[in-house]
């Protein structure tokens, strides 16, 4: 989408995939959905330095609202019980925090796992709400739709926006949940958007993702470009179950991809050595390249995957640069978890330059 916003993939956080849609604060204060746990994330996105590094979207998803609108007015109203200080108060926190502020949609009839009113028939009304919030990302979900309602409702939306005259990115998960994506179309709509299912906390989840990009790699790197990429869902690391490995893979393929960093974590508890990996200025500074060149797996050896993405020359010689990930997905019968050496050459990357090249190891 043309408007000027995202022009390198948008970092972040946001709560999905660690705190689900936990609506009991009685018993759990610390983890449900509620502005404390937002200001709470706001303070330390700030004193953890997450957002002197880029991470700057703090984005509420789900079971945020009411599950009725205003009787009257029609308006989405926030839980009174999890959000009672308002939306224009924790829009106010987060950006007093210099941070800016994202809320979770679904363009359907209800939102996919909270089943709180969705944006059909209220298209102008919410965009109207929204930008009255100060909001300043919208992830518009696609439950309880039909494919007509989708194709629809994602531009129709995103017009309804637009008439706000706030700038507001705009993230949709259309292509996932239609048969035929027309990339083109979602392109033209969109900041962002969904291409796989939801992630989860496991290797398994991750290298699931990564080969459902593999397959159609062409494809989605084609469309994918400032101002409107390809999101293969949250970044896992800091929870329970990746290894330091495993977040390592993680991050240098989202980052060689040129996916979205948004963050789902518990930032008070993040490992050191997770945190310092999350705000490797290196691998960030990959993803953010200006060129905004989506990478590729282009070579596959066994359970070796090279992975590569064409990144702004990092000599005034003009030599074509690129970052290049070697992965190691393991899993050979004999010992699983052995380390394993890799020969591979230049020219099977594809690599042949006659000057040679200058090899940078982040
Ligand atoms: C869908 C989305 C998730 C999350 C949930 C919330 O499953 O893909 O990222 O937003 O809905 O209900």
């Amino acid at each position: 989408l043309d408007n000027g916003l995202v022009l390198t993939p948008p970092m972040g956080w946001m709560p999905f995939e660690r705190y689900r849609c936990m609506t009991d604060c009685v018993r759990f204060p610390r983890d449900c959905i509620s502005e404390r746990l937002f200001r709470r994330t706001a303070d330390l996105l700030v004193s953890e330095g997450y957002a002197k590094v880029g991470y700057k979207y703090l984005i509420i998803d789900d079971c945020w609202m009411e599950r009725q609108r205003d009787t009257t007015t029609d308006e989405l109203l926030p839980n009174e019980n999890r959000f009672p200080s308002g939306m224009n108060d924790l829009s106010n926190y987060i950006h007093n925090r210099g941070l800016k502020f994202g809320l979770y949609h679904d363009v359907g009839y209800k939102t996919c796992m909270y089943q709180g009113p969705g944006a059909i028939d209220h298209f102008e009304l919410d965009a109207k709400t929204f930008a009255s919030w100060g909001v300043d990302y919208i992830k518009m979900d696609g439950c309880y739709a039909s494919e007509r309602d989708l194709d629809k409702g994602y531009p129709a939306f995103g017009q309804a926006l637009n008439n706000t005259k706030r700038p507001m990115v705009y993230s949709c998960s259309w292509p996932f949940y239609k048969s035929k994506p027309n990339y083109q179309l979602i392109k033209k709509h969109c900041n962002l958007w969904r291409f796989a299912e939801d992630i989860n906390d496991s290797y398994e989840s991750i290298a699931n993702i990564m080969q459902i990009y593999h397959k159609q790699q062409h494809l989605l790197a084609n469309h994918s470009g400032p101002g409107h990429w390809n999101d293969p869902d949250m970044l896992v690391l800091g929870n329970y179950f990746l290894s330091y490995d495993q977040s390592r893979l993680q991050f240098a393929i989202w980052a060689v991809i040129a996916a979205p960093l948004i963050m789902t974590n518990d930032l008070e508890t993040v490992r050191p050595e997770i945190k310092a990996l999350l705000q490797n200025r290196d691998i960030i500074a990959i993803n953010q390249d200006r060129l905004g060149n989506p990478g590729k797996c282009i070579l596959t050896k066994h359970n070796f995957q090279i992975w590569a993405r064409p990144v702004e020359p990092i000599n005034d010689m003009g030599i074509e640069s690129f970052a290049i990930a070697f992965v190691n997905h393991g899993e050979f019968p004999q010992c699983p978890l052995c380390p394993q050496t890799y020969n591979v050459f230049l020219n099977e990357m594809n690599l042949v330059n006659p000057m040679g090249y200058t090899v940078v190891l982040k």
